[in-house]
């Protein structure tokens, strides 16, 4: 039995998620979300939103899919966002270069295209498809690139990551935030990567969806408030430093320096709470530690949740330190000041460097405009100065100088603050990854009675509650519609059976993770409204109970919100 695949057709029968534009023979890496999918995706959002927003100073924004070039020039994607690929010199078909040689490699993605020439050669690596000899390797950029308006003048990309709106928008949020640290900003939505080949299902998507997290912090203060409340919660590690998977307190990981700080801890753990309140089963849970040469252009530290699938330990959420790389690059490439003020508890002596101007020269050279250019040059900040040279602008003008007009002396001032560029944390969560482990973690067939169990979380089960008449007469029909239109709203979804035999409904509602059925019956019906009693019976167990018709609603969300258990109703 092959798991995965017999999700993936229970997905696409029910309604989960559908292979896009089928009718025209599909696109590789692309799936559309159908109804049970798009109610469970969201349900993942949801979870996500409340963990995050109920925390003070995190706040969400929506920002814009297509972003022009400048931004990504940036970030480092223009440059640095590529795979390395091969094509097959015979049949043609195109490779990610690293995943030909993984058996011979614990981690071949870091390896250079002349090193994966080189073991191709050395390992005999042929094309897959035809085993015809591949073609010499090179990089790929995966960001899908368009033009911004007519004409090709305004290059723009599909962002691959959600996290450039956030960075680019920091002074907005910053000001939104009264100028504080630490402040947090969230975003879901789409991102891009043209994946040279995408396989595995929802896990390497063409267009997908992501959870992000930007924690900015002062990067002198790595530290969390709640971080003593769970520092004694255990996390299963895989360090880079070589030894085996270890579990241990997030303190201890962070006292023995392999977790880099606590801020970063606390977020590993919020990661962990996060997806197993989401279903994911502990068990097949772990925290990998990017290898030095495996973290991307941006990270100073950076660790992957990773869940244990039918496809092997695969990646669902990255957790990086990205130190001040985003918002050192924004600023140096816009010339926009993105740091934080911070205030010391009193004015302090400190010493800095200061342009001065060296009057007894520049009153020769620039007579009347002298005053100006002197009174520009002080206005300038020591970083400005190239090759010894300063450019400023005086009296409309704009003048290059050498050192012979300036000097950069060291002086020492009252200051209340000092400027800082914030450090990021950054939980950033694949939502389709995310959404497959759950279902997954939830899957359980029986292959003996071909029977087939989705143990969703209730929490994010699309369906709720299953409502059904024993028959569709005698006003069994009105009073099973009457209970679904009192529970059915948008948290309670419930969903009216009428056809088949009971057992085929319970079996149709197990199939999609519904945790709770009712049932109307001749009984519900002849001790009237008042006194009427239905069966409600619950997926995990199957134990059936009486409860009052009155008592439908509350009881369903009393077991929703953990209130209520089932076994003592
Ligand atoms: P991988 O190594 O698997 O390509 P990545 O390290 O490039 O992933 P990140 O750049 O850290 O991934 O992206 C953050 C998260 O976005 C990942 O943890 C993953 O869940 C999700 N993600 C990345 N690429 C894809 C994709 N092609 N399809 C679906 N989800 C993706
Ligand atoms: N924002 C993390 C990533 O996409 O790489």
């Amino acid at each position: 039995m092959n798991d995965a695949n017999d999700l993936l057709s229970l997905c696409k029968r029910r309604g989960f998620i559908w292979p896009s534009f089928e009718m025209y023979g599909g696109v590789a890496g692309m799936f559309d979300y159908g109804p049970l999918g798009c109610v469970l995706k969201n349900n993942i959002v949801e979870v996500w939103r409340a963990i995050y927003k109920g925390r003070e100073g995190f706040v969400e924004i929506d920002s814009e899919t297509v972003n022009p070039r400048e931004v990504f020039k940036a970030s480092g994607h223009v440059d640095g966002f590529a795979d390395l690929m091969t094509y097959c010199r015979a049949c043609g078909s195109p490779f990610r270069a690293d995943h030909l040689v993984k058996d011979h490699y614990e981690n071949p993605d870091v390896l250079t295209p002349a090193e994966l020439d080189e073991s191709f050669a050395r390992f005999g690596v042929t094309c897959p498809e035809c085993g015809g000899q591949l073609g010499p390797v090179e990089e790929f950029n995966l960001m899908f690139k368009t033009n911004i308006g007519p004409g090709s003048d305004r290059v723009g990309y599909l962002r691959p990551e959600t996290a450039q709106g956030i960075f680019v928008n920091f002074p907005n949020l910053y000001r939104y935030n009264r100028e504080k640290m630490p402040l947090g900003v969230i975003q879901t939505g789409r991102g891009y990567r043209n994946e040279i080949a995408p396989r595995q299902g929802m896990i390497r998507m063409r267009e997908f969806n992501m959870m992000e997290v930007e924690l900015f912090v002062d990067p002198d203060d790595k530290d969390w408030p709640g971080f003593p409340g769970i520092e004694g919660e255990e996390l299963v590690l895989v360090p880079n430093t070589g030894e085996e998977t270890l579990t241990m307190t997030v303190g201890r990981a962070v006292e023995e320096g392999i977790i880099a700080n606590r801020v970063l801890a606390y977020f590993i753990h919020t990661t962990k709470q996060l997806l197993v309140r989401l279903g994911v089963d502990p068990a097949r849970l772990r925290f990998r530690q990017h290898l030095p040469d495996e973290m991307a252009h941006y990270a100073a530290d950076c660790w992957d949740a990773e869940v244990l699938l039918s496809y092997g330990w695969t990646e669902i959420t990255g957790i990086a330190d990205r130190g001040c790389w985003d918002l050192s690059r924004h600023a140096q490439f816009s010339g926009t000041d993105l740091t934080h003020f911070r205030r010391f508890d009193e004015p302090r002596e400190v010493e800095t460097e200061r342009v001065r101007a060296r009057h007894k020269a520049l009153g020769p050279a620039f007579k009347g405009r002298a005053k100006a250019v002197a009174a520009a040059l002080e206005a300038v900040s020591p970083s400005e100065v190239r090759d010894g040279r300063l450019t400023v602008i005086a009296d409309g003008e704009e003048t290059v100088l050498t050192d012979e007009y300036f000097e950069v002396v060291k002086v020492t001032e009252k200051a209340a603050g000092e400027r800082v560029v914030p450090h990021v944390i950054e939980p950033s969560h694949g939502l389709d990854r995310i959404f497959y482990s759950v279902l997954e973690h939830a899957y359980a067939h029986d292959a003996e009675k071909d029977y087939t169990v989705l143990r969703l979380r209730p929490e994010v089960a699309p369906v709720k509650l299953g409502v059904f008449p024993l028959m569709e007469r005698d006003g069994l029909d009105d009073l099973a519609r009457r209970i679904y239109g009192e529970v059915h709203d948008h948290r309670v979804e419930a969903y009216y059976d009428g056809s088949g035999t009971i057992g085929r409904r319970y079996a149709r509602m197990d199939e999609i993770g519904t945790p709770w059925c009712v049932t109307v019956d001749y009984a519900s019906v002849e001790d009237g409204p008042d006194r009427g009693t239905v069966t409600i019976r619950d997926r995990d167990t199957t134990e059936q109970r009486r409860i009052r018709i009155e008592d439908v609603r509350p009881v369903v969300e009393g077991l929703l919100e953990g209130r209520l258990d089932f076994a003592s109703l």
